[in-house]
């Protein structure tokens, strides 16, 4: 590798003549950056404490600048908010806390005005025991909705078998009024739906073609590897130990992942390719690649972007952790589109998971730079451009989220990763000027859109960049991933490789500076095109490329 590394310029000034758009040939959601909005946290337009519709509208300039492409909407429909919208009372409206339809058919023109589109948040796995459905079948043994649901007799007194409820507790609820139990995956406000009956499915098609037909672009499927249980409903086996609400751990053999649950989603596929370009994402939790890629379909004909929910279980960075993370998705069996998630409204934050106390914001950047320069499609969650840490509650009195009050201490709940988007240094973080449904963490005063708009260095500043460059440099978007110095503790390095051209990554996962001679045939000229030490790394040798602790680099090799 010839090793001439021109310094110069900073990247926004050479972007231009390094980037041309490539020629593309991929569907929208494969070149998209994602965005998920938890409705509740994002901007408080009527000032009531909680975020809203008209809220995210108001912030899509923001967004825009940002570089984001798409954003998901975490559930916004008519629900009890049992579990914040997760258990929908009403497929086909907007709950009145969040808006109406009208408020969400602007969203999706004004979107579309600055080219993001909009995705929903459809929960396939289970309705509100408010939802109309639901308060039909339990009315009695004869209802027409009877079966939409799972009803069963006890056993002697007890739960049909031994399923646990994720949230805690028998996954049971004996109804009085019927005399039979009813099947909850979730929280017992949120029964499951009988998938095996065709007339669900349906319902859920019509569910989708009405959303496709008001203009969103895609769903998100919650919860997609619980739709369908053995109808035996043959006892899972129970492993040793207890997990973190308490209960003895349980492998979901007979309760989760059953094959016959692809046949429902290559339908919904039929029915988003038929409405145009729409795009499935999974939120599926396999244990590994293999569990992730059964959700392309046999012939990529079932969700385009099964969610990878791998980074967000690294509780430690470590480049050969990582390194072994990403191997595999290259090689994916399928053939599918990788995905990339470092947090979302179940996780921890990963600014929190990864803080050191002493390089937080660098450690922020360098996974930035990680996320945004793989092959595939980021999906961002709100407050991760600007470093929001978690602010988890400090009593069990102030917990929203039910399995946080059920299980405190030992499970907090989620709500530490939910809190208000940081705005501005004004009070409640310019969120609210009601009292915020959470409380916003004192980093807020440095940590927020308003200050690291103004400094050049600043987390979202890097962003911006990063997701500009990601968007215009060939081998960004389309560059096959090649692993580089993979016996390399410390630094994390690979090449996005066209035939013509290539960028190479190189991160620094450690707290000392290191110095990495990199390995590679490819030839040519190297340039900078970005650092996350601006001022510093002016001249490199990629034979003795010097990283600062956390420091990131990425360069364009042109032959
Ligand atoms: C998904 C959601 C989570 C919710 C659960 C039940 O896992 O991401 O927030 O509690 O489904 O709907």
């Amino acid at each position: 590798m010839k090793k001439i590394c021109s310094l110069l310029m900073l990247l926004l000034t050479c972007l231009p003549l390094l980037a041309q758009p490539s020629k593309d040939n991929h569907p929208w959601w494969q070149h998209a950056v994602f965005y998920e909005i938890y409705p509740r946290s994002f901007a408080d337009s009527d000032n009531n404490g909680m975020g809203d519709i008209n809220g995210i509208t108001s912030k899509l300039d923001y967004l825009k600048d940002l570089g984001v492409d798409a954003i998901w909407i975490a559930p916004c429909f008519p629900s009890p908010q049992v579990d914040f919208g997760y258990d929908v009372s009403d497929y086909r409206d907007i709950d009145p806390q969040y808006g109406t339809l009208a408020d969400m058919d602007r969203l999706v023109a004004e979107g579309k005005k600055r080219g993001i589109r909009v995705v929903l948040d459809l929960v396939v796995n289970h309705s509100s025991d408010k939802h109309a459905w639901f308060a039909d079948s339990r009315s009695s043994r004869d209802s027409k909705y009877r079966d939409w649901y799972m009803w069963r007799d006890g056993k002697d007194g007890k739960p049909p078998n031994n399923w646990q409820s994720l949230f805690g507790g028998s996954a049971w609820k004996y109804d009085p009024k019927t005399k039979q139990y009813y099947y909850h995956y979730f929280y017992t406000e949120q029964p499951d739906l009988n998938w095996r009956n065709p007339e669900v499915e349906g319902a859920m098609m019509d569910v989708a073609r009405f959303w496709f037909d008001r203009g969103i672009a895609g769903f998100r499927l919650d919860a997609v590897d619980t739709i369908y249980e053995d109808p035996k409903l043959t006892d899972n086996p129970i492993n040793p130990g207890k997990n973190s609400v308490g209960d003895p751990n349980m492998e979901d053999k007979y309760n989760k992942r059953l094959p016959e649950l692809h046949k429902p989603l290559q339908h919904l596929r039929k029915v988003a390719d038929q409405s145009g370009e729409r795009v499935l994402i999974g939120e599926t939790g396999a244990d590994d690649l293999a569990g992730v890629a059964e959700y392309y379909g046999p012939k990529l004909n079932e969700l385009q972007l099964p969610m990878n929910f791998f980074f967000t279980g690294v509780e430690k960075i470590s480049a050969p952790e990582y390194r072994r993370q990403i191997a595999p998705w290259d090689k994916n069996p399928a053939g599918g589109w990788p995905v990339w998630v470092l947090s979302n409204h179940d996780r921890v934050r990963h600014f929190t998971r990864y803080a050191d106390g002493i390089h937080n914001d660098q450690i922020a950047k360098l996974m930035a730079a990680l996320m945004l320069t793989l092959r595939g499609s980021p999906i961002m969650y709100y407050g991760e451009e600007i470093g929001m840490e978690n602010n988890d509650p400090k009593t069990r009195a102030e917990v929203k989220d039910p399995i946080g009050r059920l299980n405190w201490p030992k499970n907090k709940g989620r709500d530490g990763e939910r809190t208000p988007m940081q705005w501005d240094t004004s009070k409640n973080a310019g969120f609210t000027t009601a009292k915020p449904w959470l409380p916003v963490p004192p980093s807020y005063k440095t940590h927020n859109v308003a200050t690291q708009d103004k400094d050049p260095n600043s987390i979202l500043n890097f962003y911006r960049q990063l997701i500009k460059l990601r968007g215009t440099n060939p081998a960004l978007l389309d560059g096959e991933y090649v692993a580089l110095n993979q016996d390399d503790p410390n630094v994390l390095a690979y090449l996005r490789k066209l035939p013509d051209r290539a960028v190479i990554v190189a991160l620094n996962f450690t707290d000392k500076p290191q110095t990495v001679a990199i390995k590679s045939d490819i030839t040519g000229s190297t340039q900078m095109l970005l650092t996350s030490a601006p001022g510093e790394a002016k001249q490199q040798n990629l034979e003795s490329l010097k990283l600062e602790p956390f420091g990131v680099f990425v360069g364009e090799v042109v032959k």
